[in-house]
């Protein structure tokens, strides 16, 4: 097996993790203070969230300098012993690239906007007209309108996020050798990979035709997702970069669907390893996106996950996760952070653990962090909340209720400093941290758990442990049992030699399994205490059983 098949991925929100210098952001000697941490809890891959040169209107995914460090996070020394130090302790790093947009504050953009036949003028989307009459109708992702107006040349600009981040013209063979040259740059200094922001998103339909649909899911599926050169540029990225170094490729997928997923990851196509798709994270999105949600269903997530199993079964692989720093906590989303806290995060981590495709955890979500509910707008610091909100104010939304949808959906839940101790900030900072701590980082943090032995951080380290020591959890067969049963999510992995069964209470019930189990089964992993019958399910009980 390939060591990136093997691997657990560990993901890290450096803004969020460690701040070492008291000015209340996270940064790279913090991340290096905690290098112990990180390996003991099992994980082989780092990944790190954009640490380069960035104004941060999104957090570092708009890009100002792609071979500098973010000034906030230190500098290239820092990064370099980063590195050397993930490396001495026998872990790999994959860092986070994002190829579909850079910062408006770039060299690129800013030369672009000087003049229409400046020699970057065809590195962005530009489309010359007046201002009032915008090129299409699309919708950006973070609310208002695609485009922007620069009156200097008296046209429109592309941006799919922010306006503070312009797309880049993939068409142009210069931008895509740029980019490459980027990727060689990290990859000489001896990085393992990389996780690319929306690479999907890359090639733009031609003529940039109107969206004839209202729902945003769709028109990321049928207007900016898969576009004709995707794949063109995916070999040729393969072809200059991938296949001289010993490396780990995940794609960011938004519109990426079960019927082209192959097309990215097939061991035939020379493309990337892995894709994240987001077929289970928008199950509770109603017609009207995450701040419309709909009652999360259990039996559409299994069938999810069991479609996906079965296509990339033969020949791709997947990734398995259930949040990262765009989603809602894991535990307050699909576990319960009231009184079946404890359970219910072992359970997400048995689900993450046992499933076949390369598992991510993302910071926090090993000690069973939770959603945060700051009281007014004003402490929240993510763009696309903040954003949304706005617009929702000038609908005539009302706030109370938002404020609601807020707690529930926004991006900064998961953003929260990290919780290490009960000291001041949850010992993220000494200073007043750029997003306010969660109040709950007195309950919930590292050293507690580090003094419980049966803690959630204590419960993935053990995980984490079975799965390396019973390897066909990676990569051994998957079946679904019972797949409309509304609460249970029961599955078997098996090889020639080896069966496991998987027993998940997604619940606050007790349940029966009726499934007929040999004598010769012994219990593996369990989330409570105290064992009950092989086939009694507590609420939120999780249990790993071998045949
Ligand atoms: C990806 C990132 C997200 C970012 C967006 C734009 O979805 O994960 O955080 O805002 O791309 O770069
Ligand atoms: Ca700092």
């Amino acid at each position: 097996m390939t060591w990136w098949k093997e691997a657990i991925v560990y993901q890290i929100y450096p803004r969020s993790f460690k701040d070492s210098n008291g000015d209340g952001i996270g940064d790279l000697p913090g991340i290096f203070s905690k290098l112990d941490y990180i390996q003991s809890i099992g994980v082989d891959v780092i990944w790190l969230c954009p640490i380069y040169q960035s104004p941060n209107h999104d957090n570092g995914y708009d890009i100002s300098d792609y071979r500098q460090i973010m000034i906030d996070f230190g500098d290239m020394s820092d990064f370099d012993q980063l590195l050397e130090g993930i490396h001495e302790r026998g872990m790999k790093l994959i860092m986070d690239i994002v190829p579909n947009h850079t910062s408006d504050e770039h060299r690129w953009f800013k030369a672009s906007c000087e003049s229409e036949d400046n020699p970057f003028r065809d590195y962005y989307i530009w489309r010359k007209g007046e201002m009032d009459k915008l090129p299409n109708n699309w919708p950006s992702f973070f609310s208002g309108d695609a485009w922007d107006y620069d009156e200097k040349t008296q046209s429109h600009y592309l941006h799919l996020f922010s306006k503070k981040q312009p797309d880049l013209n993939w068409e142009n063979p210069k931008v895509r050798q740029e980019m490459y040259e980027i990727m060689h740059f990290w990859f000489k200094k001896g990085i393992d990979g990389f996780r690319m922001d929306v690479v999907s998103l890359i090639s733009k339909l031609p003529g940039l035709p109107d969206s004839e649909s209202n729902v945003f899911t769709e028109i990321i599926s049928q207007y900016y997702a898969n576009g004709p050169k995707v794949h063109k540029y995916l070999k040729e990225m393969h072809k200059e970069v991938f296949q001289h170094y010993d490396c780990m490729t995940v794609g960011e997928g938004p519109g990426i669907t079960l019927d082209n997923a192959l097309n990215y990851v097939g061991e035939d196509r020379n493309e990337l390893n892995m894709v994240f798709h987001f077929g289970h994270m928008y199950i509770d999105n109603g017609p009207g996106g995450k701040y419309d949600p709909i009652p999360f269903d259990l039996v559409d997530m299994k069938k999810v996950f069991n479609a996906w199993d079965e296509k990339l079964a033969a020949k791709g692989w997947g990734s398995i996760f259930l949040g990262n720093h765009d989603f809602p906590r894991v535990v307050s989303r699909f576990g319960n952070d009231g009184l079946y806290w404890q359970e219910s995060a072992k359970l997400i981590a048995t689900l993450l653990l046992c499933m076949r495709g390369t598992p991510y955890i993302f910071q926090g979500d090993e000690i069973g962090m939770t959603n945060v509910a700051y009281q007014s707008i004003d402490e929240y610091r993510d763009i696309e909340t903040l954003n949304s909100w706005k617009d929702a104010m000038l609908k005539g939304a009302d706030s109370e209720n938002f404020m609601k949808l807020v707690h529930q959906q926004s991006r900064d839940n998961a953003r929260t400093p990290f919780q290490w101790n009960n000291s001041r900030n949850g010992g993220f900072s000494e200073k007043h941290p750029w997003l306010k701590s969660n109040d709950n980082f007195e309950t919930i943090n590292v050293e507690k758990q580090e003094n419980d032995e049966h803690s959630i951080l204590n419960y993935y380290r053990k995980m984490i442990e079975y799965r390396k020591q019973n390897p066909d959890l990676v990569d051994g067969n998957y079946q679904c049992y019972e797949v409309e049963h509304p609460e249970l999510f029961l599955f078997k992995r098996w090889s020639d030699k080896n069966e496991y069964w998987v027993l998940l209470n997604f619940s606050e019930n007790h349940h029966n399994v009726a499934m007929q189990f040999p004598q010769s089964i012994s219990l593996e992993v369990n989330n409570y205490g105290e064992p009950n019958g092989i086939n009694r399910l507590r609420p939120w009980e999780a249990k790993v059983l071998k045949v």
